[in-house]
């Protein structure tokens, strides 16, 4: 991708949305397509309309932009996401994001569904992603270096912002008590893990697992963005076993279960987040 592949997409879409300006992007995980409902003067702009944007293919996730204003704050999201295991490129995983930098967005928030790793989570827990682990994964930015985005060698040192991740802790408390905060490993997918790879995991210092994130927060840093994330624990990983999360074998039914069950206080979390950019 060159410079002016991502320039197309932004223009494009700022054709569309016309005076507004979103101040904050967020990318929707399983279950939070809800937020829709809550739009107001909301702009859909199809992922197939955008000149480079990829098309998204799994049964359950959207593909379409959504732009317009949550509680007075203008915001885009992208209902639908695009994941590596689904044959994308990560330059293509992460396009939109770089189309979001050049509509002039500095605020991303990151959802996504999680197994919980830590046996301290429950199904149902909302955990503020602190840190990733990507070992086992190719970088987003391998290739010819963007410099009109960043530099070669970015620091990945403060990837999530301690103080909008602290509020959205505190939002999190506020409406239900299952906060948590934790490293989200990152797996390529589209198996899950094996037990023996979560008991590695663990090892390594991973709270929570899953198959998104870390590469468009890999892109987003590099572009100086701000990041904040947060995965919904759906299932406990492979091989964990507990009273409320019993599940022998892990299902893509018990992640959108849960997600489901779930959807609405995570709705009414980043609802209240999007507030903090009241009049930013
Ligand atoms: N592993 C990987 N990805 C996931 C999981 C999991 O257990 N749950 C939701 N997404």
């Amino acid at each position: 991708m060159e410079l002016e592949d991502y320039k197309k997409a932004s223009d494009y879409i700022k054709n569309k949305i016309g005076s507004l300006s979103p101040k904050i992007a967020i990318v929707l995980g399983s279950g939070l397509g809800v937020l829709r409902e809550d739009f107001e003067d909301l702009i859909t702009i199809n992922y197939k309309d955008i000149p480079g944007f990829p098309v998204s293919t799994v049964s359950g996730h959207a593909g379409e932009l959504l732009v317009g204003k949550i509680s007075g704050v203008s915001i885009i999201a992208m209902n639908g996401r695009f994941h590596y295991y689904e044959g994308y490129n990560l330059d293509e995983v992460t396009f939109p994001i770089r189309v979001f930098k050049l509509l002039g967005i500095n605020d991303i928030l990151l959802t996504n569904a999680a197994g919980g790793i830590n046996l301290d989570f429950k199904c149902g827990d909302l955990m503020v992603i602190n840190d990733q682990l990507s070992f086992f994964a190719l970088s987003p930015l391998r290739g010819k270096n963007l410099d009109e985005f960043g530099t070669r060698f970015p620091s990945m040192s403060q990837l999530y912002d301690v103080d909008l991740s602290k509020k959205l802790f505190d939002i999190i408390n506020t409406h239900t008590n299952r906060a948590k905060s934790g490293i989200y490993a990152y797996m390529k997918g589209p198996s899950y893990e094996t037990p023996a790879e979560i008991r590695a995991l663990r090892v390594l210092g991973a709270d929570a697992v899953g198959m998104s994130t870390v590469p468009e927060a890999i892109v987003a840093k590099h572009c100086g963005m701000r990041i904040v994330g947060v995965s919904c624990i759906t299932n406990m990983a492979a091989g964990i076993t507990t009273e409320d999360c019993k599940a022998k074998d892990l299902s893509h039914s018990e992640v959108s279960d849960t997600a489901d069950k779930v959807k609405f206080i995570f709705k009414d979390v980043v609802k209240e987040y999007i507030q903090l950019f009241n009049g930013y």
